[in-house]
């Protein structure tokens, strides 16, 4: 007789052992590990969708599989079992279905791709069901059937959203619903081109021996939505709470089973709030989306650069602008830094808005060679706004605003700084750079602090100081301050 079968599963990460263990040995998590019981049937293999299974081989006939399911491209693989040639595939279209919320179509590449799943992950409250909700009303307003399923909040609730929102497409169906079974039975009902599940945390399997919110429930009902939609042709998009520690509880196996994973950040205490794609088999991952949250919802923000230097033509010693590069879009942003002199113990380096290890490297580049002494200064960092500059192009404003706070020098007006700074204390030539300085140039900056290499290779009308090295960057601000 075959041994009866026992698996442990971490309830942090959702990674499957063979015995328990004290600590998870991927995620780290201490006493997280419970015992579950084998799954009778393997979530892998598309008939375990049982119920619904039958869906698979009709799904593909509904009208919403569009001109270009001959291919089977456009509305999920699962019923297609013959090879077609690729030549014919990428002549085939592949629909999108466009919201009108431009900095939520861009962030998808371009829109929602029928039968495509997408997963939405952010703090509480920091606005992913207002963004749905809005988006949703959006595509229905555009002709496209919505349901929306609502697991945490009442419909009553979502109504006086609705309301705060000015949300009212009839084609925009509200559902409140946590059972699996239910919400399934009401997709391949009602065949809506989209669905929402706010949030997949909260949906659960009845027959499944595990309580609600535990990581098996939610990789089965997870997997057995997204096979509904590719059975259906229709797009789920789930939202997902972020834990304290920054990762979406479960993370690897939702982040698996979907195509698009998206990212509220930004403060809840800010008006702010950014989408970042981490992965997208639809498009760019570099891409942000931008919105300012009001009394009325989340609204586009069009020209972020403005919003980040609200006081940037005001400066103070220690505040230097950049032009930072998010995927096909530029965002001046502020650096800002302050030094002080430490008390006991080691200095201080406390940054916010920037990788904090770059941040250690620049204040050895500056200590090294361009001999500013600040082994003994407390360092602080910050990128105004609540944006995250992540990319090496920001070395040269960070440095200079190092140096500026130390100095007690204000940098010359109308003035950017960009540049990469290698550890020789050399400027490194970066990417983008029209990009980057016809955004300047837009909002008025007249001059440019640049790697020599950049400098050559531009034909900016901004007056360009070339430099070769930190220290002359460093002059270049000191100077001209005077
Ligand atoms: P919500 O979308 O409920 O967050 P999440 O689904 O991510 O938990 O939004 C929560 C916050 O947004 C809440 O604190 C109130 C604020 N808000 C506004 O400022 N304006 C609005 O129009 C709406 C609907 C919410
Ligand atoms: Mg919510």
């Amino acid at each position: 007789m075959a041994k009866k079968r026992r698996e442990f599963i971490c309830q942090k990460c959702g990674a499957v052992q063979a015995g328990w263990m004290g600590k998870c040995p991927d995620c780290g998590a201490w006493d997280s590990l419970m015992e579950q019981a084998i799954l009778p049937e393997d979530p892998h293999v598309p008939g375990a969708i049982g119920a619904y299974g039958s869906l698979a081989g009709e799904g593909m006939t509904s009208e919403r599989a569009g001109p270009s399911s001959g291919s089977g491209f456009a509305a999920g693989a699962i019923p297609i079992s013959a090879p077609v040639a690729i030549s014919e595939l990428i002549d085939s279209e592949v629909p999108r279905l466009e919201s009108g919320l431009n900095e939520f179509d861009r962030i998808l590449g371009g829109g929602v791709v029928p039968g495509s799943a997408v997963l939405l992950g952010g703090d509480p409250g920091i606005g992913k069901s207002t963004l749905l909700l809005q988006a949703a009303d959006r595509l229905a307003a555009a002709g496209h059937d919505v349901l929306y399923v609502t697991s945490e909040e009442s419909v009553r609730q979502t109504q006086l959203r609705a309301r705060r929102l000015g949300v009212r497409s009839p084609k925009l169906a509200v559902f409140s619903a946590t059972n699996l079974d239910l919400i399934a039975n009401q997709i391949v009902k009602s065949r809506p081109a989209i669905v929402v599940i706010d949030s997949i945390q909260m949906v659960y399997k009845p027959t499944l021996p595990s309580a609600p919110g535990t990581v098996s429930q939610l990789r089965q009902c997870g997997l057995e939505l997204v096979y509904l939609a590719k059975a259906t042709g229709c797009s789920v998009i789930f939202i997902g709470h972020v834990t304290k520690t920054g990762t979406i509880a479960g993370p690897r196996l939702l982040e698996h089973i979907v195509d698009t994973v998206l990212y509220f950040e930004g403060d809840r205490h800010q008006t702010y709030r950014m989408i970042r794609a981490v992965k997208n088999r639809f498009g760019s991952t570099n891409e942000i989306g931008l919105f300012r949250m009001t009394d009325g919802g989340l609204d586009e923000v069009t020209n972020p650069s403005e919003m980040f230097l609200a006081n940037a033509f005001e400066q103070a010693p220690g505040s230097v602008i950049t032009a930072a590069a998010e995927g096909s879009r530029v965002i001046l942003v502020e650096v800002q830094a302050l030094t002080t002199l430490a008390g006991f113990g080691a200095p201080k380096r406390k940054v916010s808005g920037a990788d904090a290890n770059r941040v250690a490297m620049i204040i050895a580049v500056l200590e090294k060679r361009a001999e500013l002494h600040l082994a003994d200064q407390d360092v602080f960092v910050n990128v105004v706004g609540g944006v995250k500059v992540v990319e090496p192009s920001a070395d040269l404003a960070i440095a200079l605003a190092i140096a500026g706070a130390y100095c007690n020098s204000v940098a010359p007006p109308r003035t950017i700084a960009i540049g990469e700074v290698g550890l020789g204390g050399e400027l490194r030539s970066i990417g983008q750079f029209d990009a980057r300085l016809a955004e300047a140039e837009k909002l008025g900056f007249e001059h440019a602090i640049l790697p020599a290499a950049t400098a050559e290779a531009t034909k900016t009308k901004l007056t360009v100081h070339p430099c070769k090295r930190l220290e002359q960057a460093i002059e270049c601000l000191t100077r001209k301050g005077k």
